[in-house]
């Protein structure tokens, strides 16, 4: 979150420093600031059988001015340039802001995020559970995986001492070399929306405040603070949007990050379009906006067009939220109104979400075994079998000798960079690696698939070989029954991969593995998509991405089939740069302020539907997962019942093991024309037995079968014929179709049937 460049972040805080000098953060400590007014007699806002609107009314008719304002100015927890952390935010941790303790509001403090409770880099780091990259959770397919996987590090971030877990991450993969794709759900908006949401529900389960960001269209990482985000509004609508949206329907989370990114000219935290036209009016959004850290530029336009707090100012050319909006409000030009409605907000979803009636205590315990398992868990449900020609998964225990080779295999399992990172129970695994320094370190948490294989295998002849030498290396398989290749690929915040390929020379050493033996298995810890050249060589690979605190142990228990793979890919993995919408990345990653548009020009045809639309084969489509058995599909039926499109069909399994299938619908217009051919309209992940048949029926999300109007503001749908398709991935294996005529239906812009 704050750029790699100190050299600019010193210089911002002199000139804050001077603007401070020059306009102090309240006109009112030019004199002696008034005196606190008493502790209130009463607090009938602290009445619980009140609901949180009454609740916040009565405390912000209570509070003064300045107790006002101190709510919507946020402090980074951690040193930045010249400014010292602010003393009463937790050390090393992402913000805070006061609260106002007379009238029994306690402060916001503010933790990264979706992968567990992060720390700032820095001598005391919270070492805590991880989960596995967002990507390894949205390829669970299972929404119930997301939420256990929230309600897990949402529990830590409270034990932690924090009421804000700063998670909900839901950027649509546009971008396949995008630096943060890890901390995201994929391409999808269905896909991504839903388990971006149930993750937010189960963060806030822990009576914490949860955010959904990073509002609207962040979607790289090069350029991203000055860079503008180029897009048709009905397209966005249909993309991006609709992922957040199904986010916010699912989990009503309490707070939303505006982005730093421009979107179509203003800077997303003062667009007003975005924030009061979209997220307010239309989705009817009752929480509050923060900025990202560093995404405040005004106080006025920001105020007025839907900003309710900036956060890490200290990031930020000014405290545009402290003394300048006191006197923007003196002078009128931001309502006092408007003031009311940005501090009703903060403290609305503090008591909605139980904030204040949960205060938080110091000294709570954490079961990092349980923890460890969650993630674990969630590893083992994420993980993708791309390939297993010949059934050389799984390896039998009774095998006689096994190379392991590379990725730091032997001591740990690679995890993403940036604000999200999260420092592992025991230090880091691997110690020296480069980029030291922000976004990095590189962090390995201590989870060694050596160990767990040689504890799957005791009886085999297990032998490491780092993987620097790839002749060495392939001397190494050449006298093993078996070699499993470990490639890496780190990525992290503000720094986007600048090519598909495995870095490090990695492709050279896997095909060196694979050119000595046959019999080689890759796995894969990437941040995402990566290119593989030796793809044909190959037999066997093992999409494990980020694999989290636990993810040795899940990789050996999916290599020897102690769990039957059943992920899914939530994102098209190409066949190479040249397939994309935008082959080179746009901008200057040695320059971040330059600025520049980045054309969206493939508006709402994200990812696969961008495949579809171009005729482009991947690597490996959207959707595509092996399993160590297999499944048939049967007995596809459309039906509309109350108004909404109901699939049901019959899934076996008709393998000899049990297993996990995610059987997919797609739906494809045959009288209108869609962004493109086909969208994801439906799924389920469902375990069956060898043998076993099970009947599912599924309901599609109506808003996926429409067009977004933007003029009107409603989802149109004309009557006609959609065809669905059951399949295994987007790729359409397996499939079955069946077409279905559906009655024209207009949706207002939540999705909701219209009044007539
Ligand atoms: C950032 C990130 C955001 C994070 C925040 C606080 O720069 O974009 O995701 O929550 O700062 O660290």
């Amino acid at each position: 979150m704050h750029h790699k460049y100190f050299a600019v972040a010193a210089a911002r805080t002199a000139l804050v420093a001077a603007i401070a000098a020059a306009f102090p953060l309240s006109a009112s400590s030019a004199f002696a600031a008034p005196p606190e007014p008493a502790e209130p007699a009463q607090k009938p806002w602290l009445d619980r059988s009140l609901d949180a609107d009454q609740r916040a009314r009565l405390v912000v008719k209570a509070m003064t001015q300045q107790e006002k304002l101190r709510w919507v100015l946020g402090y980074f927890g951690h040193d930045f340039g010249k400014s010292k952390k602010h003393p009463d935010a937790l050390p090393q941790s992402a913000g805070y802001i006061p609260g106002t303790p007379r009238l029994g509001l306690p402060a916001l403090l503010e933790t990264d995020a979706a992968q567990g409770v992060a720390s700032q880099a820095g001598p005391a780091v919270r070492e805590r559970t991880a989960l596995p990259s967002g990507l390894a959770t949205a390829a669970s397919w299972d929404p119930k995986v997301a939420y256990a996987g929230g309600a897990m590090i949402g529990s830590e971030a409270r034990a932690s001492g924090f009421n804000v877990m700063l998670a909900g991450g839901v950027n649509l993969q546009r971008e396949p070399r995008n630096g943060r794709n890890f901390e995201y759900a994929g391409e999808d908006p269905l896909l991504a929306g839903s388990m971006a949401g149930q993750a937010i529900k189960g963060v806030e389960s822990n009576r914490i405040i949860s955010t959904l960001k990073h509002f609207v269209l962040n979607d790289q990482e090069t350029g991203r603070n000055e860079l503008d985000a180029r897009i048709d509004k009905a397209a966005l609508r249909m993309s991006d949007l609709l992922a957040m949206e199904l986010a916010l329907e699912q989990s009503d989370a309490g707070s939303v990050m505006c982005a730093y990114n421009r979107l179509n000219g203003p800077y997303s935290c003062e667009s007003a379009w975005l924030l009061n036209d979209v997220l307010k009016r239309d989705w009817g959004f009752r929480g509050f906006v923060m900025s990202d850290w560093g995404a405040t530029h005004s106080t006025v336009a920001a105020a007025n067009n839907g900003l309710d707090q900036q956060s890490g100012h200290e990031f930020d050319k000014s405290p545009y939220f402290g003394g300048a909006l006191e006197e923007a409000v003196k002078t009128g030009a931001v309502p006092q109104a408007r003031l009311d409605d940005m501090v009703t907000r903060i403290v609305r979803t503090m008591f909605a979400k139980g904030v204040v009636d949960n205060p938080l205590k110091a000294g709570a315990t954490i079961d990092f075994a349980a923890n460890g398992a969650v993630s674990r868990q969630t590893a083992e449900e994420g993980m993708v079998l791309l390939k297993n020609e010949g059934r050389i998964l799984p390896l039998a225990k009774t095998v006689r000798s096994i190379a392991v080779i590379g990725g730091h295999a032997d001591v740990g399992v690679l995890s993403g960079g940036g604000s999200s990172q999260v420092y592992p129970v025991g230090g880091l695994a691997v110690k020296g690696l480069l980029p030291a320094t922000w976004p990095g370190p590189v962090v390995y948490y201590p989870s060694s698939p050596l160990r767990a294989i040689r504890a799957q295998a005791p009886n085999a002849k297990v032998v490491f070989d780092d993987g620097r030498d790839p002749a060495r290396a392939a001397r190494v398989a050449a006298e093993a029954d078996v070699a499993v290749v470990f490639a890496t690929q780190w990525i992290g915040e503000a720094n986007d991969a600048q090519s598909l390929a495995l870095p490090d020379r990695q492709d050279e050493l896997v095909s060196s593995v694979a050119g000595a033996n046959a019999r080689t298995v890759v796995v894969l810890e990437t941040g995402g998509p990566v290119t593989m050249p030796w793809l044909a060589r190959v037999p066997a690979v093992l999409e494990a991405w980020y694999p989290g605190t636990s993810g040795g142990e899940a990789i050996a228990n999916v290599l020897f089939g102690a769990v039957n793979p059943s992920g899914h890919l939530p994102a098209t993995f190409p066949a190479s740069e040249q397939q994309l919408p935008r082959p080179k990345l746009d901008g200057d990653p040695k320059n971040p302020e330059l600025q520049f548009a980045v054309d969206y020009h493939e508006g709402a045809a994200v990812g696969y539907k961008w495949f579809d639309l171009k005729g482009h084969k991947p690597l490996f489509p959207f959707g595509h997962g092996l399993s160590y058995t297999t499944f048939a599909y049967s007995g596809l039926a459309g039906q509309v019942k109350d108004g909404r499109l109901h699939v049901r069909f019959k899934v076996t399994n008709t393998g000899n093991v049990a297993g996990k299938d995610v059987p997919q619908v797609y739906a494809s217009p045959l009288s209108v024309k869609w962004e493109a051919p086909k969208r994801l309209a439906a799924w389920t992940k469902l375990s069956l037995q060898p043998g076993e048949t099970r009947e599912v029926e599924v309901a599609v999300e109506p808003r996926v079968l429409a067009m977004f109007d933007e003029k009107s503001r409603t989802w149109r749908r004309p009557q006609g014929k959609i065809k669905l398709v059951l399949a295994e991935d987007a790729a359409g294996t397996g499939a079955t179709s069946v077409t279905v005529d559906l009655p024209a239906s207009t949706l207002d812009a939540r999705g909701r049937p219209r009044a007539r």
